[in-house]
């Protein structure tokens, strides 16, 4: 990985300054106004120690330094060292380092092989997988792509709500409405309307909750009708959630849900028990936590059944014992708050220091422009409906568009779903957001149609290029002093910052980062496109604008599949 504050701490160490190279790089700062240079170096540190005033300090370092062909100028202003980096020496670098790196430019082993859980999408099965789960599943895909280019063995866990009292209701609504032949034709409607139905007939038969209570318990202990029958429901959503996964381009290690923990149950509570931390209340046991100014956490119900977050206090340990993971991170929304805090506590409480190595990465919801989405309110949207909406809309402009050599269906795929997961990573994750067709496909807005665009603009150039332009660029046969203009250059600085970018999405949990910093690739080498003549005569400049040209393609491919979006070539 190119690193230009390293270099430049290298440059300015000098024994007399009484400081490491390591401490000159921590103290270099960028310069918020372009005019002072791309780096600062600030002297007032330094003024006690040699005895001397700071403007003194940085006029001899400036002058010592300014030789450096690193440099194209350095000047001292004040306490300041500003260095300008020599344009071509940044061209040369960092082109020929993606150019050379390929596919692989942005990844680092920051993380040193250590493992890392990322649990994301967790849909409850026999349920509807709605517009609101596409956050969880896109933003927890991007964060293990995220987590895997920065060097981290990544366990991908679907931690599916497969378990607990509503399949005691749904297993006696089916045997009393139901059929498998509706199943095989819509099971999540059929099973849907069988739960509803089942709710409007308790209020008037309340003997149908206590029948579902049985079912239930007969379930938990492993009766076989109740079981084929829960495992049926189980199959038949997996078979709608892959569906969709398979759209989404998004896979999974394990789909260990909460029913994979019921026997890990007893032991659990056995350990709670000893550990003093169980109290009885009406019945029920729960985890007093209100020293700590939270409501109980209900740990057993009065009936003896488990709940949802001693599932997840046994689905850590178990984490834990089978991964020793470095980080557990649960991508789940931010109205699971409560629930976490209260997970996090029992564990502490438990004493597993290593709770604080889970970590809750929440969001915001999302909405239609016209109302809101649950399944409460009935008004239920399919994700997979939205998706193909998504690849119909985008076909239509496409068909438009027109462009030779395109196959409209699977570029419209690529283009209509990409746009959907691109739109989902454009916002600070915490945020809310109103899902909105005309911002999701706008091809000249900050979307993911856009910056797909940008990179089939790129693929066209390079197409138009001659063989032997493209042998020689590879060979590194480059002369970079034609890439020393203004666009060429800020569109170059945006391409070394990116294995830091990367980095840092990965740290704060926030693919947003890299969507904004991709689209504003994408707006540089647009503005470089339209400033620049790229094919021209002269061979030489030619292959350097080329050369600069194919960087950015695999730039920006690299990118959108880290967003887990695709790339097409032609659009
Ligand atoms: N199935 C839950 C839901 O749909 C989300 C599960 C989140 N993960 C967890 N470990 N609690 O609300």
């Amino acid at each position: 990985m190119i690193n230009f504050k390293q270099q430049i701490a290298e440059t300015i160490y000098d024994e007399a300054l009484g400081l490491s190279v390591e401490e000159i790089q921590g103290m270099l700062e960028i310069p918020a106004d372009e005019t002072m240079g791309d780096y600062a170096f600030p002297c007032f540190r330094l003024a006690k120690v040699l005895r001397m005033a700071p403007q003194k300090i940085a006029a001899g370092i400036a002058e010592r330094i300014g030789g450096c062909e690193l440099f194209a100028k350095v000047e001292q202003v004040n306490a300041y060292v500003n260095m300008f980096l020599s344009r071509e020496r940044i061209a040369e670098e960092v082109i020929s380092e993606i150019i050379r790196e390929g596919d692989a430019y942005g990844r680092t082993d920051l993380g040193g092989g250590k493992t890392v859980i990322v649990e994301y999408s967790s849909p409850n099965i026999a349920k509807p997988f709605h517009i609101g789960h596409i956050r969880s599943t896109v933003i927890g895909n991007s964060i293990y792509k995220l987590y895997d280019a920065v060097g981290y063995h990544v366990i991908r866990i679907n931690h599916l709500g497969d378990y607990g009292t509503q399949f005691g209701k749904m297993i006696v609504a089916y045997r009393k409405w139901g059929s498998e032949a509706e199943l095989e034709k819509a099971p999540i409607q059929s099973l849907l309307g069988y739960y509803t139905k089942f709710h409007t007939e308790a209020e008037k038969d309340p003997s149908l909750d206590d029948e579902a209570r049985e079912a239930f318990v007969k379930l938990e202990h492993g009766e076989p009708e109740e079981t084929a029958l829960w495992e049926r429901f189980r199959e038949l959503s997996l078979q709608e959630f892959n569906r969709v996964y398979d759209m989404l381009g998004i896979s999974f290690d394990s789909y260990a849900g909460e029913s994979f923990y019921s026997d890990k149950m007893p032991a659990i509570l056995e350990e709670m028990k000893e550990k003093g931390l169980l109290v009885k209340s009406r019945g029920a046991q729960i985890v007093d936590l209100e020293p700590y100014g939270m409501t109980p956490a209900m740990i057993t119900k009065s009936d003896g059944s488990s709940l949802y977050v001693t599932r997840d206090i046994a689905a850590a340990m178990y984490r834990k014992k089978t991964y020793d993971f470095y980080k557990n991170i649960y991508v789940v929304a931010s109205q699971q708050n409560l629930h976490f805090k209260q997970w996090k506590k029992v564990l502490e409480l438990m004493g597993y220091e290593w709770q604080e190595d889970c970590i809750h990465v929440p969001f915001g919801l999302v909405s239609l422009k016209d109302g809101t989405m649950s399944t409460r309110h009935g008004r239920v949207v399919f994700l997979e409906d939205v998706l193909n909406q998504a690849i119909e809309k985008t076909a239509e402009i496409m068909r438009d568009k027109n462009t030779p050599g395109v196959d409209i269906d699977e570029v419209a795929r690529e283009v209509g779903i990409g746009a959907v997961i691109f739109q989902e990573l454009s916002n600070n994750r915490i945020k809310d957001y109103v899902f909105d067709w005309d911002k999701v496909l706008n091809f000249d807005g900050e979307t993911g149609p856009y910056v797909q665009y940008t990179h089939a603009r790129a693929c066209s150039v390079l197409r138009n290029a001659a063989e032997e332009d493209l042998a020689a660029i590879r060979a590194g046969n480059v002369d970079y002093s034609y890439l020393t203009g203004e666009s060429a250059n800020a569109l170059i600085k945006m391409l070394y910052q990116v294995p830091e970018v990367i980095a840092d999405a990965a740290a704060k949990y926030e693919p947003s980062i890299l969507t904004r910093h991709l689209i504003d690739v994408a707006q540089k080498f647009n503005k470089f496109y339209h400033d620049e003549h790229i094919l021209v005569d002269d061979p030489a400049e030619k292959r350097a604008k080329l050369a600069l040209v194919l960087a950015s393609k695999t730039v920006i491919a690299n990118c959108l599949g880290l967003l887990g979006v695709k790339a097409p070539e032609r659009m």
